[in-house]
């Protein structure tokens, strides 16, 4: 195992409290360091610095949009960052993380709403696998049999359409099929690709602000089987990074404990 430190890239850090600013936080505490994307520009300083106070290294990367061409170029620019310790850059783990959600019946879709969804669910993904497999590929095989780890955040609407969700799962459905193509593509180029669904909602302060008195609040926050847990998906995607090539997992399936719950809450 090399002793430069190894560097984790997330797109997708809205405005901190969820999975992609957990996962941030988690690598940040095993030795990474994390370099931050998003699209605003205040949130996602507050990101870095709060990984920063905490010990941690983190840099933040805003982005005007998640187009083919920001997303390629921010990753340029990570590639060339320099990190006070002078160190090697060596980017070793990358979570796509963003996303565009359109909750509506088919026949109230516009194009827009269509383009929005092609373009964060399918094209920019696409730059920023390029740019993430093209970084890993100029690094060193470590002991594990791994030069670096791609991961994708999915979500029910992965591997199933609904009601509302036309959309949505047409571009999910593509992000998943982009994330297995990567994995057979490049698995035996020692590149980890993994797609984890998500099926449920998860505890962030957005969800958590959407149930309206305290008491469901309460319920929300403290009812493990009602929500997921940014920290545990975090602990996840940690998990998957560390795998042994031998054992590699493309997806994991978050599914949810109770199907009448799921019905009650949502979960698209
Ligand atoms: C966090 O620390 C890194 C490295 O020490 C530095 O490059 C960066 O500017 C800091 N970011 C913020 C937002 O404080
Ligand atoms: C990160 O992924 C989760 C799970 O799909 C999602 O709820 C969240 O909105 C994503 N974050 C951003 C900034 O898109
Ligand atoms: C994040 O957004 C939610 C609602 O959208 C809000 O309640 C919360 O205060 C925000 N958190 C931060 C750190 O800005």
């Amino acid at each position: 195992m090399s002793t430069i430190r190894p560097i984790l890239v997330v797109a997708g850090i809205g405005n901190a409290s969820g999975t992609g600013a957990a996962t941030a936080r988690l690598f940040a505490k095993n030795g990474y360091r994390v370099a931050l994307i998003a699209r605003n520009a205040d949130q996602v300083n507050n990101a870095a610095a709060e990984i920063n106070k905490s010990g941690g290294e983190a840099a933040a990367f805003p982005v005007k949009s998640y187009d083919y061409t920001d997303v390629t170029n921010v990753f340029q620019t990570i590639r060339q960052y320099q990190w006070p310790s002078q160190e090697k850059v060596e980017i070793r783990a990358a979570l796509w993380n963003a996303s565009h959600g359109v909750w509506k019946g088919f026949l109230d879709v516009t194009e827009e709403d269509i383009q929005a969804s092609a373009q964060a669910n399918i094209v920019a993904p696409f730059a920023f696998s390029r740019a993430a497999i093209s970084a890993f590929k100029e690094n060193d095989i470590d002991d594990h049999g791994r030069r670096g780890t791609l991961l994708f955040t999915g979500a029910t609407a992965s591997i199933r359409g609904n009601v509302v969700t036309s959309a949505f799962a047409a571009g999910k459905h593509a992000l998943r099929a982009l994330s297995q193509s990567l994995a057979k593509e490049f698995g035996k180029e020692n590149i980890h690709v993994a797609h984890a669904i998500i099926d449920g909602g998860i505890l962030t302060e957005r969800s958590l602000a959407r149930h309206a008195d305290s008491k469901s609040q309460e319920e929300y926050k403290n009812n493990h089987d009602i929500r997921l847990s940014p920290e545990s998906i975090a602990e996840s995607y940690l998990y998957l990074t560390n795998q042994d090539r031998s054992a590699w997992t493309w997806e994991l399936d978050r599914e949810w404990h109770f199907i009448g719950l799921r019905r009650r809450f949502g979960g698209v």
